[in-house]
């Protein structure tokens, strides 16, 4: 029996590429499904594209009132220097971040990839060897390339495949020496939710041209998480031929599956459980490597059993993942028939009587250090394999004192209550690989693309408004997770 953190703990902290790299056309960089979001819950569902009569595609176009705050985010494209040196400060040994597709092939359906692009990532990836941290990489975070999404329709096309199969060959044989970690998809079970940035599907012959993504199908999106599901796979056999000492794993936004039914009423722990399904579904295909039970009625109550091709059920039985991670923020309910949205947005729907909503408005949402627990046991019952908790952290609207500080105290309490968690669910026998806390700098919001909800515990200058020096300065809570790693996690 384990109890407290395991030795080879990794300890660290993650972010996205499209988040905190700006440099949005340099090097050689196309343009990603994000770089025409302002925020990807905010406005996930009007990218700024318009319809050309003439080519009869989409093109970006984007609103001269709105601030892209990705295009610049923090620099870290020119800067990551420093902010390694800060993370490797308090101790890293990992830190997670993404490879921006678009880098490496800026249409994403070219046959040579951009070596520029490449070139970047070995500097990225050999620092952080250097400063003594496993690089985590996400092989996508919200980056398809934009192309790809006009021209094919993303997803909701199996010729995403091999476009997708010839950058990860790419990036596995370039950095088979640097990356022995890998994630594929992140928080792929927000395909149906956040259809544009995590699914990277457009409807590319819509019927109303200003309503390109709510125009996909219930069959299409099924259809999109197939081809998904075999690019997984794919991507897992892939991986073991080319780096075989290496690990990679899913990658989920598991809040969703902390969804208590509200009552005893059958009907809410019923329909909880159907609601849970729903992001279930991911995991029970890519670590189980079959489709579930339940998927069957669904698929036919609702018309939209996926086009499944000879060899694509045997494709994912013989390559699932070897761990799951993911992302944690808060928990939601159940109740009438409606599950609470859990959303770093802000949450929505019925609150939870027993939880203190936090983080200022209108982001707020439950915190439920407790849920964690729960859901790492409830992960391990299901598929007995490792965890990686990849994602987890708390948005602030950090203000310096009048002596130039950051005292964000609440940040240091949501740690030390999770992290708590943790460790009574390794006592409880689950096997968890590591805790990365999620935008350990300051970077541009995903959901609501700002700069003044901020995670890190470095300050960086920059407003919501594109203003700002850039300027790093260290918060309380910098002392603080350094103390934790330092004591791999007993002095909490
Ligand atoms: C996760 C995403 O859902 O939540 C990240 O993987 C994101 O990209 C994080 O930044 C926090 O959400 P937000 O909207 O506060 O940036």
């Amino acid at each position: 029996m384990t109890t407290g953190f395991p030795k080879n703990f990794m300890w660290g902290g993650a972010v996205a590429a499209n988040q905190c790299e700006g440099a949005y056309l340099e090097g050689g960089k196309g343009i990603n499904a994000t770089d025409v979001l302002v925020g990807i819950i905010a406005e996930g569902t009007h990218p700024s594209i318009k319809w050309n009569e003439e080519t009869k595609r989409y093109e970006p176009c984007y609103n001269p009132d709105k601030v892209y705050l990705s295009h610049d985010a923090v620099d870290f494209y020119h800067r990551y220097k420093e902010d390694l040196e800060l993370m490797a400060g308090m101790g890293f040994n990992a830190f997670r971040t993404s490879i921006s597709w678009a880098r490496i092939f800026p249409n994403g359906d070219e046959v040579e990839p951009n070596e520029e692009g490449l070139k970047f990532y070995d500097d990225l990836f050999s620092e952080m060897r250097r400063l003594g941290m496993e690089p985590v990489i996400t092989l996508s975070h919200y980056e398809t390339p934009l192309h790809l999404l006009t021209e094919y329709g993303g997803w909701a096309n199996e010729k995403m495949i091999d476009f997708w199969l010839r950058y990860v060959e790419t990036v596995f044989t370039r950095y088979k020496d640097l990356v022995k970690c890998w994630l594929t998809f992140n928080e792929i079970n927000n395909l149906f939710r956040i259809p544009f940035a995590a699914g990277a599907m457009l409807d590319i012959n819509p019927s109303d041209v200003n309503e390109p993504i709510s125009g996909l199908t219930i069959k299409q999106k099924y259809q999109g998480a197939h081809y998904v599901f075999v690019a997984n796979a794919k991507t897992v056999e892939l991986c073991h031929k080319i780096i075989p000492d290496a690990q990679i794993g899913c990658m989920l936004s598991l809040s969703h599956i902390v969804s208590y039914p509200y009552s005893c009423n059958p009907e809410d722990v019923f329909g909880a459980m159907q609601f849970q399904r729903n992001h279930y579904l991911w995991s029970d295909v890519m670590c189980r490597g079959e489709y579930p039970a339940y998927i069957h009625r669904i698929w036919e109550e609702n018309n939209c059993k996926p086009i499944i091709k000879e060899g694509d059920l045997e494709v994912i039985k013989n390559n699932p993942c070897q761990f799951i991670a993911f992302s944690y923020y808060m928990s939601a309910v159940f109740k009438d028939g409606v599950g609470m949205a859990a959303g770093t947005g802000g949450a929505k729907g019925a609150k939870n009587p027993y939880l203190t909503m936090y983080s200022p408005e209108p982001w707020t949402w439950p915190v439920d250090p407790k849920g964690l627990r729960y859901l790492c046991n409830v992960l391990t019952d299901r598929y007995r394999l490792p965890l990686f908790i990849v994602e987890n952290g708390i948005g602030l609207d950090d203000q310096a004192n009048e002596n130039g500080e950051y005292i964000d105290t609440f940040r240091m309490e949501y740690i030390k209550m999770h992290l708590s968690e943790i460790k009574e669910a390794i006592h409880d026998g689950c096997d968890i690989m590591g805790y990365l806390y999620w935008g350990p700098f300051d970077i541009v919001s995903a959901g609501t693309g700002e700069m003044k909800k901020r995670y890190g515990f470095v300050h960086i200058d920059r407003n919501n408004d594109g203003t700002g020096t850039l300027k790093r300065t260290k918060k309380k809570s910098y002392e603080y997770y350094k103390k934790v790693i330092a004591s791999n996690g007993e002095d909490l």
